[in-house]
């Protein structure tokens, strides 16, 4: 299929007509709408009903003009057919009711079957993207470290002791639960893509908590094989974390197309780390977006001219969109990245 799209062309570096522009966390709280469906339905209820997915997925590409949607799910979603008993508590995250802690609990886990086990989902990004038409959507996970992280903690966490603990005092047990989920992560992307998803990204949100020589001797390996399992499906990969100053280097290593990037990483310093191959993709600060529309014009603007004619750069945030971030502010944000050219104009 011939791809039109500018958000695709920017992932690959190659000519587009305006800077693409979409937000992590698109669809959630600070939309009215959204609110009002949360009144009626748990988070999980939406995630694992196909018409509501497809409706959440769809708004922000219809109110704000994104250049992608991203499906409506959670990282957390296919760790529930492989076993593992969670709840998502409002403003909190992930609660896991059996934390993962020994070379047992981990032998509990099984393979999912993406189809088999969550059709739900695959039959809402086939109305996703009839409903989109030319717009592309992402599809996402969690990456292995991020998603340990919950299961071993048994939630979110600060310090992330009982993560380290395993991965320095058992590492062939966290070697094993790394092989589980990486598997698990390129078996849901595979079967997003084969369902229409037409680019994927990878969530390694917490992955900042690791100094860079346990990044490489921990994470790495199993993040190389999910880049390269993605990357023979033919479509962007985009690799996401925060806190990843010191990481950025060896996070490109493992071989994404795009490497998403917070908004503690001045872009411009980003590109100098990683050259020029790769696709940045970044890097607001969310919280412009509860300020006035002066604010978040500043601070986009010099993320904008620092990628000014770059061919391989994608607007986002450097995390998702606050439930206190106002609807306008994301409108407007929209039409000023479009103002930006895609390539310099002798090109
Ligand atoms: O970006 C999008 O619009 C797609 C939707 C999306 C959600 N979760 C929806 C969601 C994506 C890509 C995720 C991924 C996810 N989930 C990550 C990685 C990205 C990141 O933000 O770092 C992580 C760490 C999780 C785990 C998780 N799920 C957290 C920390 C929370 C927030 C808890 C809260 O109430 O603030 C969730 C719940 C969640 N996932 C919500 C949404 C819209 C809020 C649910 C609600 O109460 O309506």
């Amino acid at each position: 299929m011939i791809s039109t799209s500018r958000f695709i062309e920017a992932c690959w570096g190659r000519p587009h007509d305006k800077v693409p522009v979409w937000f992590m966390r698109q669809a959630g709280r600070y939309q009215d709408g959204y609110r009002k469906l949360r009144q009626q339905y748990s988070f999980l209820e939406m995630a694992h009903n196909p018409d509501i997915c497809t409706e959440v997925s769809c708004r922000p590409v219809e109110e704000l003009g994104v250049d992608a949607a991203i499906l409506f799910s959670d990282i957390m979603i296919p760790l529930g057919p492989m076993g593992v008993d969670f709840e998502i508590r409002e403003h909190f995250g992930p609660v896991i009711a059996h934390p993962v802690r020994t070379g047992r609990d981990l032998k509990q886990l099984r393979v999912l079957e993406p189809e088999d086990d969550l059709p739900e989902v695959f039959e809402a990004i086939e109305k996703i993207c009839e409903r989109l038409g030319a717009i592309p959507l992402i599809g996402f996970a969690g990456a292995p470290f991020t998603l340990a992280s919950y299961l071993i903690e048994g939630g979110p966490s600060k310090n992330y002791l009982h993560t380290k603990r395993l991965m320095w005092e058992q590492p062939e047990v966290w070697r094993q639960l790394m092989d589980v989920l990486a598997d698990a992560t390129v078996r849901h992307l595979s079967a997003q893509v084969r369902h229409g998803a037409q680019a994927v990204q990878v969530f390694d949100s917490w992955i900042g908590a690791l100094p860079v020589d346990d990044y490489r001797k921990y994470v790495m390996p199993s993040m190389r094989a999910v880049f390269a399992k993605l990357n023979a499906l033919q479509v962007p990969t985009i690799y996401f974390g925060t806190g990843t100053a010191s990481l950025l280097h060896a996070m490109k290593e493992t071989g994404p197309t795009v490497l998403g990037v917070d908004w503690r990483t001045p872009i411009r310093q980003a590109r100098s780390t990683v050259g020029s191959e790769v696709t940045l993709q970044g890097n607001l600060d969310p919280m412009t977006l509860v300020c006035e529309w002066d604010i978040v014009k500043e601070h986009s603007t010099a993320i904008l001219q620092d990628m000014l004619g770059d061919p391989a750069f994608i607007f986002n945030l450097g995390h998702g969109v606050p439930p206190e971030a106002h609807p306008d502010n994301l409108k407007r944000l929209v039409e000023w990245v479009h103002q930006f050219p895609g390539t310099p104009a002798s090109q």
